[in-house]
């Protein structure tokens, strides 16, 4: 059943270079098992939900989250519904959306949305943010581009800035969004090391 799970998201996101290939799940699903070993929880439905957080996303398949189809889908008869239901409300709610974020409800969620969040910081932060932005032809940096503050979801999926916006926008944002202990000890670390490459990044500049 693991197996076949697991063919199903390489499936999905075969031929994504823009920072949302499988390999960002598996490393989600590492990340939310390592904070699910210091916080408890349902181990199957972190692990679940961490493997199909990124299967229904609106900017990747058109889809509409709220529905859940393609988790539903890949979960099948092998779970029972009030477990799928859980799952998929999890998926619906772990997403950054500027002012809109939401905190999940469960534990389960909790963890998922921090390992999420792990995964867009620190040095693989940093490189999926700059291979996003140039899968959507964005500019790396404009010193008279400034990054917006407070948006909420519609102005925050709009958004059409320079990379380096992005870290001011919600990159750095996170680590004081975490939810748990783990997650964010864990995003500390990641956190200071976006901190000296911006210092790099503007050093090198001529700023
Ligand atoms: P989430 O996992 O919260 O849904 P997204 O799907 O919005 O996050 O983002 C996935 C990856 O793409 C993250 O690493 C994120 O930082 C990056 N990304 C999203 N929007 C931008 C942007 N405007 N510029 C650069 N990178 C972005
Ligand atoms: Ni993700």
């Amino acid at each position: 059943m693991r197996d076949r799970i697991v063919r199903a998201v390489t499936d999905r996101f075969a031929g994504d270079s823009g920072g949302h290939d499988a390999d960002h799940t598996f490393r989600v699903v590492r990340n939310a098992l390592r904070i699910w070993e210091v916080e408890g929880g349902n181990r199957d439905m972190v692990e679940l939900a961490a493997m199909l957080h990124d299967v229904d996303d609106r900017k990747l398949f058109g889809g509409d989250p709220d529905e859940c189809a393609f988790a539903r889908s890949v979960m099948g008869d092998d779970f029972d519904e009030p477990f799928k239901d859980a799952v998929c409300s999890i998926i619906r709610n772990i997403s950054f959306k500027g002012t809109d974020t939401k905190v999940p409800d469960s534990l389960e969620g909790r963890i998922v949305q921090d390992a999420d969040r792990l995964d867009a910081i620190g040095a693989i932060g940093i490189a999926r943010a700059f291979a996003y932005g140039g899968s959507k032809g964005r500019k790396m940096y404009d010193p008279l581009d400034k990054p917006k503050e407070g948006m909420g979801e519609n102005e925050y999926f709009a958004n059409t800035g320079t990379t380096v916006n992005h870290f001011y926008e919600k990159l750095l944002l996170l680590k004081d969004l975490m939810n748990t202990d783990e997650g964010r000890s864990m995003a500390q670390h990641r956190h200071d090391i976006m901190e000296s490459f911006l210092k790099e990044f503007y050093d090198e500049w001529g700023l």
